[in-house]
């Protein structure tokens, strides 16, 4: 089993690191542009082997692609990050293009590889890699979901002084600040979460979460990085293992929810496969409301990208 990271920044290399500490792959690759860059760090990463206790293989490449060939699952972190002051969308002009462009030279050397997007405006973005791809879009798809749902998660911990290993939670939605937290499906040791907290407390986490990237770049001056590697970690165990695991992901709907042609964050079954199901869970008036303004925020970026003319 051979994973690829592309983009050695503070994201690829974590994520990079997590799958690797996790033992659950043959190899890791990681590609970056600028030389040296993940040579250096998948050398740091390989020496920590003996003490990690893992005989994952992780070597580097300044942007040699056939280094990469034959991975089974590709993950592209490549492109800016956030600054403060810029939301995530501001980042378009400059990413849609090195997306593409990794994209087509990532499938060059494997065809058949599940494609796990990273790069921020996130949802176009994911858009963006399949549009590259060609490929189904049960095998492209983007991580947010994840990561905005274990900030939920680990605010609400916070709050309760309780095991984050006992929240339970779904969050749909675009990877911004419409995204949409839902109380109704979050649950701590199978309690609603509502019967633990009061009302305004947790509107009060819900406004921190969909602010939550928005928090670290602050603190920062970059946007967040081991939250963000530790989620995509997960989604590839999910695949390299085929574990069915039920987490959100940044989908391609084809008529679910009501929406099509849009890549956004819903409930999947993620396995060997890639996404293997969307889940289509109840939601009531307020909840497809909310949904529906994500989606039309999400939709404004996908117009952007129309106008750029790259496909
Ligand atoms: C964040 C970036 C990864 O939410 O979008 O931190």
């Amino acid at each position: 089993m051979k994973v690829s990271v592309i983009g050695a920044g503070h994201v690829g290399a974590t994520v990079a690191n997590v799958i690797a500490e996790k033992d659950i792959v043959n190899e890791v690759v990681i590609l970056d542009v600028v030389e040296n860059q993940s040579e250096g760090k998948a050398l740091d990463m390989w020496e920590s082997s003996p003490v990690q206790m893992f005989d994952t293989r992780i070597t580097g490449s300044t942007n040699d692609y056939s280094k990469t060939a034959g991975s089974e699952v590709v993950v592209i972190t490549s492109g800016k990050p956030r600054s403060p002051g810029m939301s995530r969308d501001d980042l378009i002009g400059t990413n849609a293009a090195i997306v593409k462009s990794v994209t087509e030279n990532v499938m060059k050397y494997s065809p058949d590889a599940i494609f796990i997007v990273v790069t921020n405006p996130l949802d176009v973005m994911s858009y963006t890699a399949h549009l590259a791809s060609g490929k189904d879009t049960s095998k492209v798809f983007g991580m947010a979901g994840i990561l905005d749902t274990a900030r939920y998660r680990s605010f609400i911990a916070q709050e309760l002084n309780l095991s984050p290993k006992d929240i339970q939670a779904l969050l749909m939605g675009g990877h911004g600040d419409s995204m949409v937290p839902l109380p109704r499906y979050t649950t701590i040791g199978g309690i609603p979460v509502t019967q633990l907290m009061e009302k305004e407390k947790l509107d009060a986490i819900v406004e921190r979460t969909k602010k939550g990237g928005g928090e670290i770049v602050k603190l920062l001056g970059t946007s967040a990085w081991y939250a963000p590697g530790a989620a995509v970690a997960q989604m590839v165990e999910a695949i390299i293992k085929d574990q069915k695991r039920v987490l959100p992901v940044c989908a391609y709907l084809k008529g679910e929810y009501g929406l099509n042609d849009i890549y956004i964050g819903v409930p999947v079954v993620l396995g060997r496969e890639g996404i293997e199901k969307i889940i289509e869970v109840e939601l009531d008036d307020t909840e497809r409301e909310l949904l529906n303004t994500s989606a039309k925020a999400v939709r404004e970026v996908m117009d952007v990208l129309d106008n750029m003319k790259l496909f």
